[in-house]
């Protein structure tokens, strides 16, 4: 890839989500009554709670795993005493495996739910429907990136490239050359990664900063069957 390519992709274009990501945010919680993911469970419910639960609890290990895996450096663990091989197998492989599946299956319910339910689908804006496709595709790279293309890779070790290089992007001193040598599945998956960080603001998926704690002070709703 050309030079320029390579500080288009892994300065500029991540420089421009993050932005986007955190000025979009402001923005969109100074109008709190826009701060909605619209549920539809009374369109549909069975696969709505088996789903949803996967997938929340999916992600939460996974954004959780992601912090840890970018920010705490190599260095760091090893001087607790966690060798490389143990962090790598047991920790990433292990419990990323776990919430990752977790993942991986609560978004492949939802997305079969929002496109093949006439009536979740008829109420289903544009951008709800591209989200769900995006974090799909986003998921399964990820998948594939720790499972088939990291094991695959001799020598590979994330921690030695992308994470440096997320930890320097906020340091604003991006070290973009470490990213021109990862493999491609992990290239694709950031980029994919970053744009669900960039559109967050404007779609679904911004409730997730908003704990609505008004549901606990607040008289029931009572909803009843039509039939
Ligand atoms: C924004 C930038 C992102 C970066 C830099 C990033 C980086 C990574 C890396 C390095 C791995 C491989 C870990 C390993 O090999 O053990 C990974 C795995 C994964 N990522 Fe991301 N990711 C990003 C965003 C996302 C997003 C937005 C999602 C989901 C919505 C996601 C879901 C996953 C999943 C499911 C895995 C595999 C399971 C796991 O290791 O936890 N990632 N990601």
């Amino acid at each position: 890839m050309s030079h320029f390519g390579s500080i288009f992709l892994w300065v500029i274009y991540p420089y421009v989500m993050l932005a986007s990501f955190f000025v979009g945010t402001f923005f969109r919680l100074r109008r709190p009554g826009t701060v909605t993911a619209k549920s539809s469970e009374l369109l549909e419910k069975k696969q709505l709670i088996v789903g949803s639960i996967l997938f929340h609890v999916g992600i939460i290990g996974v954004f959780g795993g992601h912090i840890i895996g970018i920010f705490i450096p190599e260095s760091f663990t090893r001087s607790i005493g966690i060798s490389d091989e143990f962090y790598h197998e047991f920790l990433a492989l292990g419990f990323g495996g776990f919430f990752g599946a977790c993942l991986l299956i609560g978004v492949l319910i939802l997305i079969w739910r929002r496109f093949t339910n006439r009536r979740v689908f008829l109420n289903s804006s544009w951008s709800d429907l591209v989200v769900i496709a995006a974090l799909g595709v986003t998921i399964v790279l990820g998948m594939l990136s720790s499972f088939v293309a990291g094991p695959m890779t001799a020598g590979f070790d994330y921690r030695q490239n992308i994470s440096i290089w997320g930890r320097t992007l906020f340091v604003l001193q991006p070290h973009w050359q470490l990213m021109g040598g990862i493999p491609l599945m992990y290239k694709l998956h950031i980029v994919c990664g970053l744009a669900i960080f960039g559109f967050f603001p404007y779609t679904r998926l911004v409730h997730a900063l908003y704990v609505p704690l008004q549901y606990l002070g607040r008289r029931f709703v009572v909803f009843r069957r039509y039939k």
